[in-house]
C-alpha cells in the first residue's frame, strides 16, 4: 500500500474536513464536531501550518492528522488533535505513519514535546506516557490513563510543569 503523507494545502481543506468528519462518525468519545475544529484551528495563531499533513492514497485523501501549540509554564509544546482515517482504511498502519512523521517534523522544527487526550491502548504505541507522570495537567477533567505526553527529543518534559494551555478555538463551538 503506497501511502503518501504531506503537508495540507489550501486545495485539500475541503476533501479534510470530509475525511476527518467519517473517522469520527462512529467513534466513542467524540463529540462529532472535530472537522469543525480542525477548521477552526487553521485560522488559529497556534496553527502550524507544517503539522497538519494528509495521508494520500491512490491520489485521494484518506487520513489526516494536526499538531497545535500549546503552553505548559512557559514552554511551548504541541498537542495531537485530532488524528483522522477514513472507517474503509483503518487498522492498515495509516494512523500510525502520520503520527510518525508529525512526531518527526515536529522534533525538526524544535518541539520537545506532545500532548495528547486519546485513547490508552494507541497512543503508548508511538512513547506516549501519562502526562501526570510529567507533572502535566489537562485544563479540564479527565482521566489520567488517556491524557498523554512523549518527549521528542530526549529530556523534552525534564523542565516543563503545569497546566496545559490550549488553543481557545478548542473550547469554541
Ligand atoms: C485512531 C485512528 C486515527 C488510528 O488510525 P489507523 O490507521 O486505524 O491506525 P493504525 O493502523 O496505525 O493502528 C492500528 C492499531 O491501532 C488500534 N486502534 C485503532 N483505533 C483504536 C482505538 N480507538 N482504540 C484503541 N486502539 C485502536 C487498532 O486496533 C490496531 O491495533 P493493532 O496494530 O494491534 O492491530 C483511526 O482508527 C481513526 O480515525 N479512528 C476514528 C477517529 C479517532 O478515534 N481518532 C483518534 C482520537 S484520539
Amino acid at each position: 500500500m503506497n501511502i503518501i503523507i504531506r503537508q495540507e494545502q489550501i486545495e485539500d481543506v475541503n476533501e479534510v474536513c470530509h475525511v476527518v468528519h467519517r473517522a469520527f462518525e462512529s467513534a466513542d468519545y467524540s463529540d462529532h464536531d472535530e472537522h469543525n475544529l480542525v477548521n477552526r484551528l487553521r485560522n488559529s495563531t497556534n496553527y502550524i501550518p507544517e503539522l497538519s499533513l494528509v495521508a494520500e492514497y491512490e491520489g485521494k485523501i484518506v487520513g489526516h492528522i494536526l499538531f497545535t501549540e500549546i503552553k505548559v509554564g512557559n514552554q511551548v509544546l504541541i498537542t495531537l488533535a485530532p488524528v483522522a482515517v477514513l472507517p474503509e482504511l483503518q487498522s492498515k498502519g495509516i494512523g500510525k505513519k502520520l503520527i510518525m512523521e508529525g512526531h518527526r517534523i515536529a522534533a525538526q522544527l524544535g518541539y520537545k514535546a506532545c500532548v495528547v487526550l486519546g485513547h490508552d491502548k494507541y497512543y503508548p504505541k508511538f512513547g506516549y506516557k501519562k502526562a501526570s507522570q510529567y507533572g502535566i495537567e489537562a485544563p479540564f477533567e479527565v482521566s489520567d490513563d488517556s491524557f498523554m505526553a512523549v518527549e521528542l527529543i530526549e529530556g523534552g518534559l525534564a523542565d516543563v510543569h503545569g497546566v496545559v494551555e490550549y488553543a481557545k478555538q478548542f473550547f469554541e463551538k
